[in-house]
């Protein structure tokens, strides 16, 4: 993939695009990039005040305004994207084409044919295209595959994934259908990617469904004409005659418990926040419920092993392409709900 090879960790210089103060992530990637090895050397964003949050976080660190002041002047080897969802392409796009490579923070992008222009581009460049699927290795997703692995569950026959409540969406970026891409995209992909780890067959059709306008007619709400879905769902099939279904809502008042919950042959296994249980059917149908917490969640492993691939040819974990099935999945849930039928997945 990448044609350039480093003598050394330290020899990777790192930027990062967006600081911002939601979740302080600017600072999270570039410490957790130090801590792989790697070199902090520039911080670019919008905001001027952020710019000097990241000056007292990182002394001597280069700051600019645009990814562009970025690309022409510095000497970045790797670029993480750290911004509102619809600037993720355009930016990952400008950043492969200058011939560096990029993390995208997920959604890696938000529709399919932006996935495959950054793939296609990275591949133009000889540079790499990942996505920072830093929950790849949480601790419930780690043990969620182990049991999976052991045979306990049996063949995996579904898996739900819901998260919300009847709540009222937040006053932030995040509520707006044009920036974040919708109520599926933020919690969604992370959802999603742990799921695709356990089912590994082709998708071949996604349904997408959506409920609209409660919480945008709601007096004062900020993104009355452009408001996330207040419920969105994605029914996804795989060739394996497997299905998925991911329900992301602010509307239901009577959640079930769980936001994951992998039904197989043999037993079900439910991930809950802060453990998870599996219910294997025994003899009169009792059922054994054997209740576990999270082990450690392991997260630093990405830039490690991005370390690894971009030093010693190690292969890389979260591929554009592999980062690229959730984000078809969400795509074509949208056009779905839409359109009001089910659309055929292109090569999931
Ligand atoms: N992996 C995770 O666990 C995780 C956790 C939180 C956020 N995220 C992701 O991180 C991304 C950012 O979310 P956030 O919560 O940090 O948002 P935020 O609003 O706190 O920060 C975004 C920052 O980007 C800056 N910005 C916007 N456009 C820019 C541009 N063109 N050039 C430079 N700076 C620009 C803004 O000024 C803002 O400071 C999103 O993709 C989000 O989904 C991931």
């Amino acid at each position: 993939m990448n044609s350039q090879t480093y003598s050394s960790p330290a020899s990777i210089k790192v930027a990062v695009v967006g600081y911002g103060g939601a979740f302080n992530m600017g600072r999270q990637h570039l410490n957790e990039m130090k801590a792989a090895g790697m070199t902090p050397l520039a911080v670019v964003e919008l905001d001027p005040k952020r710019l000097e949050v990241a000056r007292a976080d990182f002394h001597g660190i280069e700051t600019y305004a645009t990814v562009d002041e970025l690309l022409a002047r510095s000497a970045v080897d790797l670029v993480t994207v750290i911004t509102p969802h619809n600037t993720h392409a355009e930016l990952g796009l400008k950043i492969v084409s200058a011939g560096r490579h990029v993390v995208m923070e997920k959604p890696m992008a938000l529709t399919t044919a932006e996935c495959d222009a950054l793939i296609a581009a990275a591949g133009r460049s000889g540079v790499v295209v990942s996505t920072y699927h830093n929950r790849h290795w949480d601790g419930c997703i780690l043990r969620a595959s182990e049991i999976v692995r052991s045979g306990a569950l049996g063949e995996i026959v579904r898996i739900d994934l819901r998260m919300g409540q009847h709540a009222r969406p937040g006053d932030w970026w995040r509520s707006s259908r044009s920036i974040s891409g919708g109520v599926l995209y933020d919690w969604g992909v992370h959802l999603l990617e742990y799921s695709l780890q356990l089912i590994t067959a082709p998708i071949t059709e996604v349904s997408g469904y959506a409920w609209n306008g409660y919480w945008a007619g709601q007096p004062g709400f900020p993104w009355a004409q452009d408001a996330n879905e207040d419920e969105a769902q994605a029914t996804v099939r795989f060739a394996s005659g497997q299905r998925l279904n991911l329900t992301i809502t602010h509307l239901d008042a009577a959640p079930e418990h769980g936001f994951m919950k992998i039904v197989g042959t043999r037993a079900t296994h439910v991930i809950e926040s802060n453990g998870a249980e599996t219910c294997t059917p025994g003899a009169n149908g009792a059922v054994t419920i054997e209740r576990a917490p999270h082990p450690k969640s392991q997260g630093e492993k990405f830039y490690q092993n991005m370390v690894a691939h971009l030093t010693a040819g190690e292969s890389l974990v979260i591929t554009g392409e592999w980062a690229r099935r959730p984000i078809h999945v969400l795509d074509l849930a949208a056009r779905s709900a839409l359109e009001g039928r089910a659309l055929t997945a292109v090569y999931g």
